[in-house]
C-alpha cells in the first residue's frame, strides 16, 4: 500500500536538488467528528466488570507483545505467533512506528517489510487475537518513541493540542487506522482492541479525544483500551473528554537496572492494584496493558543475560500470580519477543539488540526457563474458566494458612463457581522454604489441608502457587488441589488433568468420585490414595510421573521440570478458547496439530532426539505425522502414543568471515584535499525548531535539512587569519554518541562517547594555520536515535552541531555544509525504509547494499584495519547453504580487546544495518541477524563501517559468524526479504 498525500497538503518537501525541507506549519486542523461507532462491534466484542466477551465467549485476554518492525522478515512473524500461542496465550499486542511509515511528511508507506497485511494474516492463521497500538506516540525504547524527526519543524508541544502537532499526525493515523479497520474482528480479522496513544502523560482530554476521533473516523469500532503509566485512573470510563472504553495501565515493578539481578528490592511487589481498580474503573475488566516480561538495557549496560536473571521464571511465578490475585483479565506481557533495533530504530538509551530478556530470545530460541514457566501459567489461565468471574478479596496472612510468613489472596467463586487461593511469601523476595498448612473454605465446608496425617506443604523461596478449590474439570469437581493445574482436557468419555509441583514437594488433591482410584503408572510408594465418604483424597511426594485414574479421569502428577515438556495444541484453527486439543509430551516446541481423516498431524521443533507422547489422540486418528513425515508409534493401555523423533544435527559450513575476500574503501574522502562538496546541502537556513533556538549563525541541526538518522557530516569552510588556535564544538547525538573533527586532512580529535552523555562540548587545539589559506573543518557526528518524548520538547532535541567557536574568529566566518543520508527525507532506499542508512560516503552511494562496485577497491580486511583516525568501509560476500527444515539462528560476534581505544562500527547485512557496536561501551558484542535478511541458501553481502576515533587508527579485534544449536523445525520455509542491489545513485556526492 502506498499513499502519497503530500501534494494534497501542499508539502513540497524538496527544494531544488538540496533536499531542504519546507516548513510544516500552518496547515488547517482537520476536525474529526466525535463518533460513537463502537455500537456495530457491540455484539462481537463486549465486556462487563469481569472480562471481555468475544462472540459470546467469556475470555481472559492473555497477551504477549511483539513489534513487527523489530523483526523485518514477514515470513518469521508466524513463528513468533506460534511460539506465543504455544504458551497458552491467545493474543499479541503490537506497536507500529510512525517514523518508519512516514519518513517524509505526507508520504505514508506501508509496503514490503512495512506492510502489515501479512502480519494480520499470520496472526489469523496462528489463531491469536491482536491489540493494535499505533501511538502515534509509542515510546518503546525506539527513536523518537515513534515520532519522525521532521516533527522538530512542526510548531507546538508534541502530544498536545498545541500548534500544528495534531495535524502532523493525521496522515499516519488515518492511513494506518484504515488498514487496522479492515483487519478488525468485525470484518473477520484478528484485531479485537485498539489502544490510542501510550502512557499519555498530559492532562489534556481534548488531545486524547482527538486521537480517539481519528481512529473512529478511520473505521475503528473495537473497544479502546488505554495504557496509563501506573494505576491512576486517567482517561478511565466516566472521566469525560478523552475517556476510553476499557481502562488499563502498565507496571514494571523491578525496573531496568540489571546490575544486581539476584536482588529483588523491598516494596516492589504491587499490593493495591485491585483496590485501585475498584476505585478507578469498576465497570471494566481489570486490564494491565503492559507488564514487565523482561527489561531493556542501555549502552554500557549489563547485557540481556543479566536482565533475564532479574526478570526470570521466579519473577513470573511471584509477580504474574500476584496479578492474578488482583483478578487481571486483560494481561499483556511486554515483551514476549523483543527483536532487533536494526536500521537505527533504537533510542539513544539502547543498543541494537532489543532482546529484552523476553521469554522468546532475539534469536527466536526458546532456551530461557521463563518461557517454560510462562507456558505453565498461560495454560492454567486458558482452562480455568471460573477464574474469569472469581472476585478478588483482601490479602491476608492469617486466615488461610498457619503461618504469618505467607500471604494469601482469595479469588472468591460466585454462585457455586470455583475459588482460587494465591499463596506467596509475605516478604515476596524471601528465599526461605516455608512449611505450611491450609484452611480452605470449600462447598463442603472448611478443610484443613493436608488431610493425610503427618504431611506438610512447602513454599520455596520466590515461588507462588495458585491452589484451586471447587475447580471444575469438565463436570468433575476437584474439591481442592495443592498441586497446580497445568491443563485439563476432555477426550470423548475420558478426561485428563495435568498437575505439577516442585521437585520433592508433598501435594494433595481431593475430588468427588464414586469409583476407585488406581495408579496406572509410576511408583506406588510415596503416594496415598484414600476414600473419604464420597471423595477420593490423593497425596503424593512429587517424583517421577504418576498417572492416577478415578472415574475416567486420568490425573497426571508431574514435577515442574517434566511439566515444562508438555504442550496443548488445539486441533482447530482460529482464536476460540474452548476447542478440542491434544496434549503432547514433547520437547523443545510443539507448534500446532490437526486431524485430517485418519491422520494426526503435528508440527514441532526438536533440539535433540526426543521421545514424543501424544495424549488424547482422537479415536478416529490412526496415523501420526510429524512435520509432514509419517512416524511409527506405539499405543499403550492408557491410550498414550509413544514415538521417537531422531535428531542428528546437520554439519553446516559456516564461513570464517575473517578470511573472506574483503574489499576496502576509505569512506571519509571528505578529508582529502581534492574533495568537492559543492553539491552538499548548504547549512545556511534559520532553524524551524521553535523550541531549541540556535546558538549558531545558521542552523546546524540535522532535522532542519531533513537528516534524521545515522551519521551526520559537516564541512565548515573558512579562510585562515593565522590567529585560530583552537576549535570548540558542542555536538549532540544522544547518549553514547561520538564525534570526530578533522582540519583539512589533519585529525584534530574525538569525543569517544559515554553512556550518559547525549551532548558534549570539546575544545581542540589546532595546528598553526597559514594566513589567507582556505581550510575545511570536517565534523562527523553519530546520531544514536532521537530522544523519546517525556513531556516538554525532548523529541525535538537537535542532532548535530549545536554550538562552536573558532578562536580569534567570528562564528559567521565559517560557512557550513551538511549531509546525512543521501536524499534526507527523499531517501532512496524505499525498501529498507527511511532510517536504515546514514551519511557516510559509502552509505550515500549505497555501497552497503549487495554487489557494490568493488573491482577497483583495495583488498583489505577490517581485521587489518588502518593506522590513523578515519573511517573505513569494508565489504565481502559469502555463501550459505543451510539445509531446509532446520532453524539455525546466526549471529555476528565482535571481539572486544582494544581497551579504551575508541572505534565505532556499523554492520550491514545484505544492505540492512543490523548492528552498531561501540568498542568502549558495549555491552553488546553478539548481533543476531534473522534468516530472510541473511540468505540461508545463497549469496550474502556483509559490510562493516569502521570509524577510528583514535589517532592510531583501528581494527576489529575479531569478527565471527556464530551459529546456535540447530533446531529441527516445523516452521515454514522462509522467503528472503527484498534486498535491492547497489545501483549508481543519481546526483550522489
Ligand atoms: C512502558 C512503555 C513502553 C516501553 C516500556 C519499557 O512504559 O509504554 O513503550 O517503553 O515502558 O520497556
Amino acid at each position: 500500500m502506498l499513499i502519497s498525500l503530500g501534494a494534497l497538503f501542499g508539502l513540497a518537501a524538496q527544494v531544488g536538488a538540496r533536499h531542504i525541507p519546507s516548513s510544516l506549519n500552518s496547515l488547517s486542523l482537520i476536525e474529526y467528528p466525535r463518533l460513537d461507532s463502537r455500537s456495530s462491534a457491540n455484539d462481537i466484542v463486549t465486556w462487563d466488570s469481569h472480562s471481555l466477551i468475544i462472540n459470546g465467549e467469556r475470555v481472559m485476554i492473555f497477551s504477549g507483545e511483539m513489534h513487527p518492525f523489530r523483526l523485518p522478515v514477514p515470513g518469521l512473524w508466524a513463528d513468533i505467533f506460534q511460539k506465543i500461542k504455544a504458551l497458552g496465550l491467545n493474543t499479541v499486542s503490537f506497536y507500529t512506528h510512525w517514523a518508519l511509515m512516514e519518513g517524509k511528511p505526507g508520504d505514508y508507506r506501508a509496503d514490503g517489510i512495512f506492510d502489515l497485511e501479512p502480519f494480520f494474516k499470520a496472526a489469523q492463521q496462528a489463531g491469536v487475537y491482536l491489540i493494535a497500538r499505533p501511538g502515534p506516540y509509542i515510546n518503546a525504547e525506539s527513536s523518537g518513541g515513534g515520532f519522525p524527526g521532521w516533527l522538530a519543524r512542526v510548531d507546538g508541544e508534541p502530544r498536545t493540542t498545541e500548534g500544528d502537532f495534531l495535524n502532523a499526525t493525521n496522515i499516519y493515523m488515518s492511513s494506518l487506522c484504515e488498514s487496522f479497520a479492515k483487519a478488525q474482528i468485525t470484518n473477520g480479522g484478528p484485531i479485537i482492541l485498539f489502544q490510542p496513544e501510550n502512557e499519555y502523560l498530559g492532562t489534556d482530554g481534548e488531545y486524547m479525544q482527538y486521537i480517539i476521533d481519528q481512529a473512529r473516523s478511520a473505521g475503528i469500532v473495537v473497544p479502546f483500551l488505554n495504557n496509563e503509566i501506573g494505576p491512576n485512573g486517567k482517561n478511565a470510563p466516566g472521566t469525560g473528554v478523552g475517556e476510553v472504553d476499557i481502562y488499563g495501565h502498565d507496571g514494571y515493578p523491578l525496573g531496568f537496572d540489571c546490575s544486581s539481578p539476584n536482588t529483588w528490592k523491598s516494596g516492589k511487589l504491587p499490593v493495591d492494584w485491585h483496590t485501585k481498580h475498584m476505585q478507578q474503573s469498576p465497570s471494566t475488566p481489570y486490564a494491565i496493558a503492559e507488564f514487565q516480561a523482561g527489561a531493556y538495557d542501555s549502552w554500557g549496560g549489563y547485557g540481556f543475560d543479566e536482565c533475564a536473571k532479574l526478570v526470570n521464571h521466579e519473577f513470573e511465578r511471584v509477580f504474574y500470580k500476584n496479578n492474578f490475585a488482583f483478578g487481571v483479565k486483560i494481561f499483556n506481557l511486554y515483551m514476549a519477543y523483543g527483536g532487533t533495533n536494526w536500521g537505527n530504530i533504537a533510542w539513544p538509551g539502547g543498543y541494537s539488540s532489543y532482546d529484552y530478556a523476553a521469554p522468546i530470545r532475539e534469536t527466536r530460541e526458546l532456551t530461557r526457563e521463563k518461557y517454560s514457566e510462562l507456558k505453565l501459567i498461560g495454560n492454567f489461565a486458558k482452562v480455568s474458566h471460573d477464574y474469569l468471574v472469581a472476585v478478588p478479596e483482601n490479602l491476608t496472612t492469617s486466615t488461610y494458612t498457619n503461618t504469618p510468613d505467607l500471604a494469601v489472596t482469595c479469588l472468591r467463586g460466585q454462585n457455586g463457581t470455583g475459588s482460587f487461593y494465591v499463596v506467596r511469601h509475605d516478604d515476596y523476595s524471601s528465599l526461605n522454604s516455608t512449611r505450611y498448612r491450609l484452611k480452605l473454605p470449600t462447598t463442603s465446608g472448611v478443610i484443613d489441608i493436608p488431610q493425610i496425617e503427618g504431611k506438610e506443604l512447602t513454599l520455596n523461596g520466590r515461588d507462588s502457587k495458585i491452589h484451586v478449590v471447587d475447580y471444575d474439570v469438565g463436570g468433575t469437581r476437584i474439591e481442592y488441589s495443592t498441586a497446580e493445574v497445568f491443563t485439563w482436557q476432555e477426550f470423548g468419555d475420558k478426561k485428563v488433568l495435568i498437575l505439577y509441583g516442585g521437585a520433592g514437594e508433598y501435594h494433595e488433591i481431593s475430588l468427588r468420585a464414586s469409583g476407585k482410584a488406581s495408579i496406572l503408572e509410576g511408583p506406588l510408594s510415596g503416594a496415598t490414595l484414600r476414600r473419604q465418604a464420597d471423595k477420593i483424597i490423593i497425596g503424593w511426594q512429587t517424583s517421577e510421573r504418576r498417572i492416577v485414574e478415578v472415574d475416567g479421569l486420568q490425573i497426571f502428577l508431574l514435577d515442574r521440570n517434566s511439566a515444562y515438556n508438555y504442550w496443548v495444541p488445539s486441533l482447530s484453527t482460529g482464536q476460540k478458547q474452548n476447542t478440542q486439543s491434544i496434549i503432547v509430551n514433547g520437547g523443545y516446541l510443539v507448534r500446532n496439530a490437526s486431524l485430517e481423516g485418519p491422520n494426526l498431524l503435528i508440527s514441532a521443533d526438536f533440539n535433540r532426539t526426543t521421545q514424543l507422547e501424544v495424549i488424547g489422540a482422537p479415536p478416529s486418528a490412526k496415523n501420526l505425522f510429524v512435520n509432514g513425515q509419517r512416524i511409527r508409534y506405539k499405543a499403550d493401555n492408557n491410550g498414550i502414543w509413544t514415538s521417537k523423533i531422531k535428531y542428528k544435527a546437520p554439519k553446516i559450513d559456516i564461513p570464517d568471515v575473517t578470511r573472506l575476500k574483503w574489499k576496502y574503501l576509505d569512506t571519509l574522502p571528505e578529508i582529502g584535499s581534492s574533495y568537492d562538496d559543492s553539491t552538499w546541502t548548504d547549512a545556511d537556513q534559520p532553524t524551524q525548531n521553535q523550541d531549541y533556538p540556535i546558538q549558531t549563525p545558521t542552523s546546524l541541526y540535522g532535522a532542519d535539512y531533513g537528516y534524521h538518522t545515522g551519521y551526520l557530516l559537516y564541512r565548515g569552510h573558512f579562510n585562515a587569519t593565522g590567529n585560530e588556535t583552537s576549535f570548540t564544538v558542542t555536538t549532540r547525538g544522544g547518549n553514547a554518541f561520538g564525534s570526530s573533527v578533522w582540519l583539512n586532512s589533519t585529525y584534530i580529535g574525538s569525543w569517544i562517547g559515554s553512556a550518559n552523555e547525549g551532548s558534549h562540548k570539546s575544545t581542540y587545539s589546532l595546528p598553526e594555520l597559514i594566513t589567507g589559506q582556505a581550510y575545511v573543518l570536517t565534523v562527523v557526528v553519530d546520531n544514536m536515535g532521537l530522544d523519546e518524548q517525556w513531556g516538554g520538547y525532548s523529541v525535538k532535541n537537535p542532532r548535530g552541531i549545536t554550538s562552536y567557536e573558532l578562536s580569534g574568529r567570528k562564528a559567521a566566518e565559517i560557512s557550513w555544509k551538511i549531509t546525512g543520508n543521501f536524499g534526507g527525507e527523499d531517501y532512496v532506499d524505499k525498501v529498507r525504509g527511511p532510517l536504515n542508512e546514514g551519511g557516510l560516503f559509502a552509505e550515500r552511494h549505497g555501497f552497503h547494499q549487495p554487489s557494490p562496485p568493488v573491482k577497483p577497491w583495495k583488498t583489505s580486511s577490517p581485521l587489518e584495519g588502518f593506522s590513523s583516525a578515519g573511517i573505513g568501509f569494508y565489504t565481502a560476500s559469502f555463501d550459505l547453504d543451510i539445509p531446509v527444515g532446520w532453524d539455525i539462528p546466526l549471529s555476528f560476534k565482535f571481539e572486544s580487546g582494544t581497551g579504551n581505544k575508541g572505534y565505532r562500527v556499523q554492520l550491514y547485512v545484505n544492505g540492512y544495518q543490523f548492528g552498531k557496536y561501540v568498542s568502549t561501551l558495549g555491552p553488546q558484542t553478539v548481533y543476531p541477524v534473522p534468516e530472510g535478511v541473511l540468505n540461508y541458501r545463497g549469496k550474502n553481502w556483509l559490510a562493516v563501517t569502521l570509524w577510528a576515533q583514535d589517532e592510531g587508527g583501528a581494527k576489529l579485534d575479531g569478527l565471527g559468524l556464530v551459529q546456535s544449536t540447530p533446531i529441527l523445525t516445523g516452521m515454514n520455509a522462509i522467503e528472503p526479504v527484498a534486498q535491492p542491489k547497489f545501483e549508481p545513485r543519481e546526483g550522489v556526492y
